[in-house]
């Protein structure tokens, strides 16, 4: 994508997710109507659908030939990545946004041709914007955000996970996964995948691992942390598929290397 027409967009984005914020923080304490989907922990409200109907009703009015993919049915159904696609998650943690109203984000990825060109992660109640175009560097409030640490040992490193190793497909060894849960100094689960990729590349966090995300969770994410150096796998060390799920490790290189090499592959051996 032309680096002009990349900006432009950039600028447009940055606009309609702070205004979105706006509206989330302006009606964060009217009644809320909460449904279920998939399970009964897998929440979505009357907020979720109208942040998504506000993204897709000014993509569709001022870019018509773009494609969009987001969670709650106003995108597109996509078989490829050809063309201009926004990949959007409105409320990334629900069930915060539901039980805590904080800890949730907006989470908006524009990619082209396959490639992520813009992330924009929005932490609408603490008001911080994570943001990355990209070959321009990842920003915090406007203020670049330092490459990441690749010197940090094992053993002092803090990893956002969850719990779902435990049954989830069983993609990892679980005794594998507690020896990684004790190597390390601590572990974290914060509840929004956007802001577990904004704390990663933030460097508060050293690496995310999670066994099933879809491409809205994920997008934006992946184009800030690899602005700092960092890079997203499965954790079976393959490529995301930004058209299906997929387990998902983001980290900076040598604590991917590591626990890739002595966790996740020697596990399955
Ligand atoms: C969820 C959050 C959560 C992650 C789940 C996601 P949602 O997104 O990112 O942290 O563990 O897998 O589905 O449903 O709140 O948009
Ligand atoms: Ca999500
Ligand atoms: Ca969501």
């Amino acid at each position: 994508m032309n680096a002009d027409v990349r900006e432009k967009l950039f600028q447009q984005a940055k606009e309609w997710v702070m205004d979105a914020g706006t509206t989330i923080r302006t009606k964060i304490d009217d009644p809320l109507k909460v449904d279920t989907k998939s399970n009964p922990n897998d929440l979505v409200t009357t907020m979720d659908k109208e942040t998504e109907a506000f993204f897709a009703g000014k993509i569709r009015e001022n870019y018509p030939d773009h494609y969009i993919l987001s969670e709650e049915g106003f995108g597109d159904e996509l078989s490829s990545m050809d063309g201009t696609i926004w990949i959007i998650d409105p409320i990334d943690g629900t069930m915060n946004f539901v039980h805590q109203k904080r800890n949730f984000a907006i989470s908006v990825g524009v990619y082209h041709d396959g490639i992520g060109e813009i992330g924009l992660i929005y932490d609408v109640m603490e008001d911080v914007l994570y943001s990355a175009q990209r070959t321009k560097g990842a920003y915090k409030n406007g203020e670049k955000i330092p490459q990441l640490d690749t010197s940090v040992p094992l053993k002092e490193a803090i990893l956002s996970l969850n719990h779902f190793w435990l049954c989830e497909n069983r993609l990892v060894n679980e005794k594998e996964m507690q020896r990684l849960v004790k190597t390390v100094r601590g572990t974290r689960t914060y509840g929004s995948a956007a802001l577990e990729f904004a704390y990663t590349a933030e460097g508060i966090v050293d690496g995310y691992l999670t066994m099933s995300l879809a491409p809205w969770d994920i997008a934006a994410g992946m184009v800030i942390v690899h602005e700092v150096g960092g890079a997203t796998i499965t954790t079976d060390g393959e490529p995301i598929n930004m058209l299906t799920k997929n387990s998902v490790f983001t980290s900076n290189s040598s604590v991917q290397r590591e626990i890739l090499d002595d966790f996740l592959i020697k596990g399955k051996k």
